[in-house]
């Protein structure tokens, strides 16, 4: 992992906050205000609110089917929990404040006992006032690690960041802002990857490197191109793809992830990047500086990494079930009802629609099968072993990023079926249908990981028993 200032820093802050515990602080996750420098140095350091101590947190890695046991620990001024995204995990252990467990209040602790079943790379985050809490900073990633791993000569995280800073490089608040809740959600001015601007790494001409890209942003969908790096996407939100694809532009919209493997071709003294493409162009958002020579060869495409064990869609007798996402700016919603806000505590349920201006007086923006924010009954209860089939309908004039808890899905179609993945980008106005085998009970949300989306309603659950 690469080191960080602020890592170091915080960490011992931690261990000299909580004095006796300092024995125990591999097995906590603290999640606490720190400093970090994500600008440079001469704008000095950032408030923020970071897992022990750093932004994104150093995170874990641990080998396939491991039991990961971490007491959280609350030093923030306000609720949390941590959610462990595209884990296939323990329905108690899933962190969702108000679904499957009450939220850790401040000073509080919580011990979270898993196993990941799948390798690959996953992150986390809590989910409670998610849209606040990580934008402020509360991001991991969670990388587990297969029993026989591809042959690379460097294994690199990149959790990718997206910041709104003021002049003063300091968060800028304004989380109920209804622009934001009603158009493309928060996006911030200033990308980190690493929870630095300018990440620098050394690297050989021809080396191979495993990157494993997490989009940590809180709305930000990114598209992402090798400068000098040359190869082939293995996995998609950790789930390996069964062939390889070649790596051109990759979009990855907020919580999604990718594992590369590509090799350096840019030659010593010519740096390569991964770079950003924005629309006025692009910028690095990692710079690897080529010095020296790894191999003088080129090196045959990598092959598929092995496989998770998923249960095989049964398509032909699933469940089907359709999700009309309506509403936000331009969308011409007009009446929803109005479900809980669940992660704000409970709140009133409207068994009538109500008027949008009521709803943007709540801070609901969108509605999903036209309830804005948690329904009491789920979308669907699927019954253990049920291939279940949800046809999405974006019926607005934005994109969103669905993500369902607890299970990976595959779009299908007239083409087949996509590979494996937790979340997935809808266009606006585009229909998609996923399919999933539900074979993990439990309550289970399923909601736009546009954060401010999520906090503007679009989230709704489903039963597996
Ligand atoms: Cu990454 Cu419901 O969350
Ligand atoms: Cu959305």
């Amino acid at each position: 992992m690469p080191t960080r200032r602020a890592l170091l820093a915080g960490a011992a802050a931690a261990i000299a906050a909580r004095p006796g515990v300092a024995g125990l602080s591999e097995t906590t996750v603290t999640a606490a205000p720190a400093m970090a420098q994500i600008v440079p140095a001469e704008y000095g350091p950032t408030a923020v609110w970071a897992y022990d101590g750093a932004v994104p947190g150093a995170g874990l890695r641990v080998a396939q089917g491991t039991r990961i046991q971490r007491r959280f620990v609350n030093d923030l001024p306000e609720a949390s929990t941590i959610h462990w995204h595209g884990i296939r995990i323990d329905n108690a252990m899933d962190g969702v404040a108000g679904l499957t467990q009450a939220a850790v209040p401040p000073g509080d602790e919580f011990l979270y006992d898993f196993v990941v079943p799948d390798a690959g790379t996953y992150w986390y985050h809590p989910h409670r006032n998610t849209l606040e809490q990580v934008s402020r900073g509360l991001t991991a990633p969670l990388i587990v690690e297969e029993a026989e791993p591809p042959e690379v000569d460097r294994d690199i995280v990149l959790t990718v960041n997206d910041w709104r800073l003021d002049e003063n490089a300091q968060i800028m608040g304004g989380f109920g802002n209804m622009h934001d809740r009603s158009h493309a959600g928060r996006l911030g001015n200033y990308l980190t990857a690493n929870g630095e601007g300018d990440l620098q790494q050394d690297v050989k001409w021809h080396e191979r490197l495993r990157l494993r890209l997490i989009n940590a942003a809180s709305g930000r969908i990114l598209r992402l191109s090798g400068l000098g790096l040359s190869g082939h996407i293995v996995a998609l939100d950790g789930m390996p793809l069964k062939v390889p694809e070649p790596f051109g532009v990759l979009v990855l919209g907020p919580a999604q992830r990718a594992d590369l493997i590509v090799d350096v071709t840019a030659e010593v003294g010519t740096p390569a990047h991964l770079v950003s493409e924005e629309r006025d162009g692009g910028y690095a958002l990692a710079t690897f500086n080529v010095a020296g020579v790894a191999s003088v060869a080129p090196r045959p495409a990598p092959p598929p990494l092995p496989p998770n064990r998923l249960a095989p869609l049964d398509l032909g007798d699933a469940r089907h079930v359709e999700l009309r996402m309506e509403g936000g700016a331009m969308g011409g919603m007009t009446a929803a009802r109005r479900g809980m806000r669940h992660e704000d505590g409970m709140g009133a349920h409207s068994a009538d629609p109500v008027p949008m201006r009521q709803l943007v007086q709540n801070g609901l923006a969108w509605a999903l099968n036209g309830v804005a924010g948690m329904p009491e009954d789920p979308l669907v209860e699927a019954s253990r072993g049920e291939t279940v089939r949800v046809r999405m309908v974006n019926d607005t004039a934005w994109p969103h990023a669905m993500h369902l808890h607890g299970h990976h899905f595959h779009v299908v179609g007239e083409s087949g079926q996509g590979p494996a993945r937790d979340t997935v980008l809808i266009d606006r106005g585009q229909t998609v249908e996923i399919a999933f085998a539900a074979d993990n009970p439990g309550s289970w949300m399923f909601h736009c990981h546009m954060l401010a989306h999520q906090a503007a309603g679009m989230m709704t659950w489903m039963r597996v028993v």
